[in-house]
């Protein structure tokens, strides 16, 4: 499974990149405005961070306007992937950009019908947001689970990339659902790393190695 970052704090992505388990980035607009910075110049520093994709998000609802928007921002880098909104105008401008070999990134997917629409668009990911249905009630993964049956019943190449992840538990259901990439918060990545075992056990074998009074 793919690991993205959701956010546009540039010091977390390089962090992050570092480990060399990073394999893209995902932003919105509310991230843009958290990290206090200039869109297209954080967009084009984070696209230097990271060697793939970079979900860059059009705010235009009109298909008109979103591929003006769109125009502008897949300048920036060769791996910037424009994100859509899932409506009607967010689905034709993702079946035109697609077309004309833009990577797309079909964003607030809280349905498998909706789902199955980007797919059918072309989408080259689609963003179903699981805290958010969680939020509201539903069973974030069991959506997830849908989509994974629906585009394995019609081989779609589209990508399921799991949005919205709160914690590791939905990146563990991900990807026993087997899909593609999720994208979480830095503190959320962070996390699946750690382990109180896994620190007892260093300092358990600290304390004996320092015993030894050998060095390597
Ligand atoms: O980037 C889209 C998605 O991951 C947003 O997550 O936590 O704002 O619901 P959240």
């Amino acid at each position: 499974m793919k690991f993205f970052v959701d956010t546009a704090d540039t010091a977390e992505i390089a962090d992050l990149a570092a480990t060399g388990l990073l394999d893209g980035v995902t932003t919105n607009p509310s991230l843009i405005m958290k990290s206090g910075r200039d869109f297209m110049e954080v967009t084009r520093e984070i696209c230097g961070l990271v060697d793939g994709p970079v979900s860059a998000e059009v705010v235009a609802l009109d298909h008109a306007g979103m591929m003006r928007e769109a125009e502008i921002l897949r300048k920036i880098a060769d791996n910037v992937c424009i994100k859509v909104p899932l409506t009607i105008d967010g689905l034709k401008t993702c079946k035109a950009l697609t077309g004309e070999g833009t990577m797309v990134n079909v964003t607030l997917c809280f349905s498998a019908n909706q789902a199955l629409l980007a797919a059918k668009a072309g989408a080259s990911f689609v963003s179903p947001f699981v805290g958010r249905h969680d939020d509201n009630g539903f069973d974030g993964m069991e959506l997830i689970r849908d989509i994974r049956l629906i585009y394995d019943n019609y081989a779609y190449p589209t990508e399921i990339l799991v949005a919205s992840v709160r914690h590791g538990i939905h990146v563990l259901e991900s990807a026993k659902i087997g899909a593609d990439v999720m994208t979480a918060p830095p503190a959320v990545i962070k996390g699946l790393f750690k382990h109180v075992l896994t620190e007892q056990g260093i300092q358990g074998f600290l304390a004996d190695w320092a015993k030894t009074g050998q060095s390597i």
